[in-house]
């Protein structure tokens, strides 16, 4: 193949996971000349990082696909790749489905991309190339999780969520096999990264002036590494990054239940840095479905470690993942989700309604037997009353002050500045100083209020004057940075 205009595009989905390794591959092609564009028709070389979680996140990439399909016949030279967890379960199949896919690679191979890439566009004739990762059964425990490398070589300050606020992978895969997941076989066995290295890697971070780091990892509490001949757990290794001049806040995703262990809860209650926010999926509030679910824990349980929260971190605040509509989800059952939701009064909770996974021992086992209509109507019933119960609990804010890490502009910002420069005006020189912006509390609740741009990357009180269920609305108290120009908006992606 011939010439190329070393423009990337790449489109991402999922988990923070992906947008991590989005960042890396992107860090990596860089280094390769390329650069990045939002328009996929002017790139010529284009990844889609994608998701299997829910069916829904596949159909997503298998269109984005599927309009490539007259662009690479048109232009042949166009390199189109498929990356981590759809590339990871299907394999060939992307190939049998989209046949103009030149590269398909797993979540453990992403090292491999650029010279995939290059190789696919020197070839001589086009040949479609696979790197993957051995599925869980296809070798000794050593052999299959040799084949998943963490892969954290690189940063790119351009797609990190915000200049002053990164991702840190601590460990990749999971071990627990929930009946209906598929991470496991994507993402592989549980593997903790050193302490050493995750240390070094914030302390970059933090020179190239991130703030805020939020430790990755899909049962990010059952991190455990012996370095030196010393077990680190996640409170170890909070305790380490505390001491990194720079960082000013630490929060880490997700926990598993089981493994909230008191520990980790001193860590956080103790650690001025550590973000007071957990999210810890209890999935559902039926004991019977968390069997079929293969969780691990009962409500029960469940609800003794919130106590041992709430009491050890009062105004903790913490959210929830549950899935509507698993096999055999009664009425009665879905009830005592709502009955959860109402006892625990989570923050927010991330509602999905049950997607059969292939490969899954639930897809194997148990039939995927509740009605599109009826997962439809109860992931709306939680989401009404999660909505409600976030309004009156944000409404305690009203009145008081909190401490916002502000990360930019808010979206309604963002969309007004979108306007503004689609009808080719200046947005907010000669209009107004303050703009719409937003942060997080210390317990991860969001924030907007007017204020100059430049607060982006430092810290406010804001008094709140106002609730949505998913917002609190206030005002500035400090007054750092408020004045100066006004035609600025760098900020958020
Ligand atoms: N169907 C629906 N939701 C799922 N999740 C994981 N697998 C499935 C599935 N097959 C949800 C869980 C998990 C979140 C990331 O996605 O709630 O916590
Ligand atoms: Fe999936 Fe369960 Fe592992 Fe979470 S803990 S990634 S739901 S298998």
């Amino acid at each position: 193949m011939s010439e190329h205009n070393g423009k990337l595009y790449i489109e991402t989905v999922g988990c923070q996971m992906n947008m991590l390794d989005s960042e890396l591959v992107v860090a990596a092609l860089r280094k390769d000349g390329y650069e990045l564009t939002n328009d996929p028709r002017a790139a010529d070389t284009l990844l889609f990082n994608t998701c299997s979680v829910r069916e829904h996140a596949e159909h997503k990439i298998y269109s984005s696909l599927g309009r490539l399909k007259y662009a690479k016949r048109k232009d042949p030279q166009k390199v189109i790749g498929v990356m981590g967890c759809m590339a990871q379960k299907d394999q060939d199949l992307i190939f049998e489905r989209a046949p103009h896919v030149d590269i398909v690679v797993g979540t453990g191979q992403l090292a491999e991309i650029p010279r995939l890439i290059a190789e696919t566009r020197t070839a001589e004739a086009r040949q479609q190339q696979k790197a993957v990762s051995l599925g869980r059964r296809d070798g000794s425990v050593a052999e299959v999780s040799g084949s998943f490398q963490s892969y954290d070589p690189l940063r790119d300050p351009e797609m990190r969520p915000t200049p002053f606020q990164a991702f840190v992978r601590i460990m990749i895969g999971c071990d627990k096999f929930c009946t209906y997941c598929v991470v496991p076989a994507t993402r592989g066995p549980e593997q903790s990264r050193k302490p050493s290295e995750i240390l070094s890697e914030v302390r970059v971070l933090a020179d190239q002036g991130v703030k805020e780091v939020c430790l990755l990892g899909q049962t990010v509490n059952s991190y455990k590494h012996t370095e030196d001949g010393r077990l680190h757990r996640l409170s170890d290794l909070m305790y380490q990054i505390d001491q990194v001049p720079g960082i000013e806040r630490i929060r880490f995703v997700t926990s598993y239940p089981r493994d909230m262990t008191d520990d980790l809860l001193h860590a956080v209650r103790d650690l001025d840095k550590a973000v007071k926010y957990l999210h810890v999926p209890l999935q559902h509030g039926c004991n019977d479905q968390l069997r079929l679910m293969k969780r691990g824990y009962t409500v029960e349980e469940y609800r003794e470690m919130m106590g041992r929260i709430n009491e050890t971190i009062p105004g903790c605040s913490v959210s929830s993942d549950f899935i509507v509509g698993f096999s055999g989800e009664t009425e009665a059952s879905h009830q005592l989700s709502l009955d959860a939701i109402r006892e625990h009064r989570f923050k927010n909770s991330f509602i999905f309604k049950y997607s059969e996974r292939g490969g899954t021992k639930a897809a194997s086992l148990l039939p995927d037997d509740i009605p599109e209509d009826v997962k439809k109507r109860r992931n709306n019933e939680m989401l009404d009353l999660q909505n409600a119960i976030s309004e009156e609990d944000n409404a305690e804010f009203i009145g008081r002050r909190v401490s916002v890490l502000v990360e930019g502009l808010s979206k309604s910002a963002v969309k007004q500045q979108a306007r503004a420069s689609a009808e080719d005006r200046s947005f907010s020189s000669g209009e107004t100083l303050a703009v719409q912006l937003m942060g997080r509390s210390e317990c991860d609740r969001i924030v907007v209020f007017d204020g100059n741009p430049r607060l982006s990357g430092t810290t406010a009180e804001i008094e709140v004057r106002d609730c949505t269920g998913t917002t609190l609305i206030g005002e500035i108290v400090t007054r750092e940075v408020q004045h100066g120009s006004s035609s600025l908006l760098p900020i958020v992606s």
